[in-house]
């Protein structure tokens, strides 16, 4: 059985379920969404995020690997005055996949036509993009798994041959035209590159995955949207932000407008370590960039199911919440950072978990 070792910070699975305190209902109340989802929430964050975008490589930080070999093909590319080959970049949301294919357009000094598999639903929401396209541009398709079948058949000659087969009129009398199209690069980004076709993914000359940024790449992140939005915060300061932001970009820059909320209600000039960890502790993110909800998952398991193993529905079924956000939502970075281990018997809280939650009584310890 485990037990709960007494702290004044930590809390039960019951205890989770309920933020406490006026001022963490307020703030929650005020943002209306999980902190630290990595997931582009709305409109409104999308394009709260066109000022702090890296423009050039060089602003783009950290991903050492994915820049040497993109700057390898850009140089090549210009050198025979070609296109850049087509481009699959895959990985969690939030990590700069969408700001390394407008930092890469820019970079060959060509445009880069913007969409988004769920817009192309129809054949002509493709060949109208294709024909539009001059030479060398750039077609950024976002969340390139959801293309529909007819779609994705349309890209097929078009990406391997610039060619793009139409069928005109119905019925018998249809006929298929090929149309030539400029030399263009697709550039395609998904966040499960698993749900990819074979022959779609094996059209691509580069697919490249996004790794999660290292806390001091996350500092850097903090520190330079902190200048673009004119916030005064100390290098301790931005780390303890970096720390809690799991690993990704767009959490660090969520969470630094949340903690500069903070500061200017409380009316503090410089954001410093102190108070980023008051702030972000109203917020009720934890050191390891956990919410309630990743606490109360855990907290059932272990509380619960003895750590497991046990059934992702059961999960489910014990904290309220739907399988599929588990699974999609919270589990990753669980999984990543080893609070979690799936096994074909169901998921496992490890020590670690344990360790972070305050409990005592891991089973995989006695053995
Ligand atoms: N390498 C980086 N350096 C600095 N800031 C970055 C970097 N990568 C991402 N960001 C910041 O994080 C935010 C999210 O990045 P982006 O929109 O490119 O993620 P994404 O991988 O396309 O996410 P999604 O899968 O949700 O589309 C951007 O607004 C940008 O400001
Ligand atoms: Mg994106």
């Amino acid at each position: 059985m485990a037990i709960k070792r007494s702290s004044p910070n930590s809390k039960s699975a019951a205890q989770a379920k309920k933020p406490e305190g006026k001022k963490v209902d307020s703030f929650q109340a005020e943002s209306g969404k999980r902190l630290v989802s990595a997931n582009a929430e709305s409109k409104e964050t999308e394009r709260s995020e066109v000022g702090i975008r890296p423009q050039s490589l060089e602003e783009y930080i950290g991903q050492k690997e994915l820049k040497k070999i993109l700057k390898i093909a850009i140089a090549a590319a210009q050198g025979r005055k070609e296109s850049l080959d087509h481009l699959l970049l895959y990985g969690p949301p939030g990590l700069g996949k969408t700001t390394m294919s407008l930092i890469l357009a820019s970079e060959m000094g060509v445009n880069c036509k913007i969409t988004s598999a769920p817009a192309l639903e129809r054949p002509r929401d493709i060949t109208g993009l294709l024909v539009g396209l001059k030479e060398g541009d750039m077609l950024f398709v976002d969340e390139i798994h959801r293309l529909n079948r007819m779609t994705e058949e349309l890209l097929y000659p078009a990406m391997e041959d610039y060619r793009l087969d139409v069928t005109i009129g119905k019925g018998q009398s249809s006929k298929t035209r090929s149309i030539s199209l400029p030399k263009f690069t697709l550039i395609g980004a998904t966040t499960k590159v698993g749900s990819l076709s074979s022959p779609l993914r094996d059209r691509f000359g580069l697919v490249q995955r996004l790794r999660f940024y290292e806390t001091d790449e996350l500092t850097t992140i903090v520190l330079r949207t902190a200048k673009i939005l004119n916030t005064k915060i100390t290098e301790t300061g931005a780390q303890e932000i970096a720390c809690r932001s799991r690993g990704t970009p767009r959490i660090a820059n969520r969470l630094l407008k949340r903690v500069r909320d903070y500061a200017q209600v409380e009316k503090v000039d410089t954001i410093d370590v102190e108070l980023a960890n008051i702030a972000l502790d109203v917020f009720d993110v934890d050191k390891k960039g956990l919410d309630w909800t990743d606490r109360l998952v855990l907290s059932t398991m272990i509380e619960q199911f003895n750590g497991g193993p046990v059934g992702l529905e059961a999960i489910a079924a014990a904290t309220g919440e739907d399988s599929r956000t588990i699974e999609e939502v919270y589990e990753p970075y669980l999984l990543q950072i080893g609070y979690l281990n799936r096994t074909h018997r169901g998921r496992v809280a490890t020590a670690l978990a344990y360790e972070h939650l305050d409990y005592e009584g891991y089973q995989g310890k006695l053995f």
